[in-house]
């Protein structure tokens, strides 16, 4: 994936979510006029230490090798906050799970694009043998889906129709906070 927008970050460290087996994970967003904040929060029982040492090294991974690009979520998530003035903090817990907090500060000239959130909110969500929790905020507009929520409207993601559905409820959503 190439992590062209904070969008495209968020949904790269929510996918190492997805690889290490999380049953449930908690993603909150938070921008203002001038940062883009979030956290995610998972059950997926935590990062070796082994790995989580040089977790900032290009190429630290317990994927396989030959499957292109692996092992540069963090360094590169990283290296694109800081170049904001913001950070990634990694706090995780060994049988348990990992929280990963990231800020942007959006008026750095170097900060990307937020990018399409609806459309990756979309693609996590169709992992629906997860159980998400998603909290988005503009300043203090918030919105928030739950899996739990979108099976009784929709029920499971079994058709293209649904899909849409969907993807029009999260861009309505998205559409409904009141941005600068
Ligand atoms: N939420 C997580 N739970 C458990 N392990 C994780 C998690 N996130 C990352 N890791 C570990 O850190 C490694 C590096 O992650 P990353 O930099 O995103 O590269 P990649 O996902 O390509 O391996 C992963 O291979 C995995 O072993
Ligand atoms: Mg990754």
């Amino acid at each position: 994936m190439a992590l062209l927008t904070l969008s495209d970050h968020l949904h790269d460290i929510a996918e190492n979510s997805i690889n290490a087996g999380a049953k449930s994970v908690r993603i909150v967003v938070k921008e203002t006029d001038d940062e883009f904040y979030f956290s995610i929060e998972d059950d997926a029982g935590g990062i070796k230490p082994e790995i989580m040492e040089k977790i900032f090294d290009p190429f630290t991974t317990t994927r396989d090798k030959r499957i292109r690009r692996v092992g540069l979520g963090f360094p590169f998530l990283r290296q694109a906050a800081e170049a904001t003035g913001g950070y990634v903090f990694i706090n995780t817990e060994l049988g348990k799970g990992t929280k990963t907090e990231v800020l942007f500060k959006k008026d750095h000239i170097d900060c990307q694009p937020v990018g399409d959130l609806p459309g990756v909110f979309l693609m996590l969500l169709m992992n629906d043998k997860i159980e998400w929790h998603i909290t988005r905020c503009y300043n203090a507009d918030c919105y928030e889906i739950k899996s739990d929520d979108i099976k009784s409207y929709i029920g499971s993601l079994d058709a293209p129709e649904k899909v849409h559905i969907l993807m029009e409820l999260l861009n309505e959503l998205e559409n409904s906070l009141q941005k600068k």
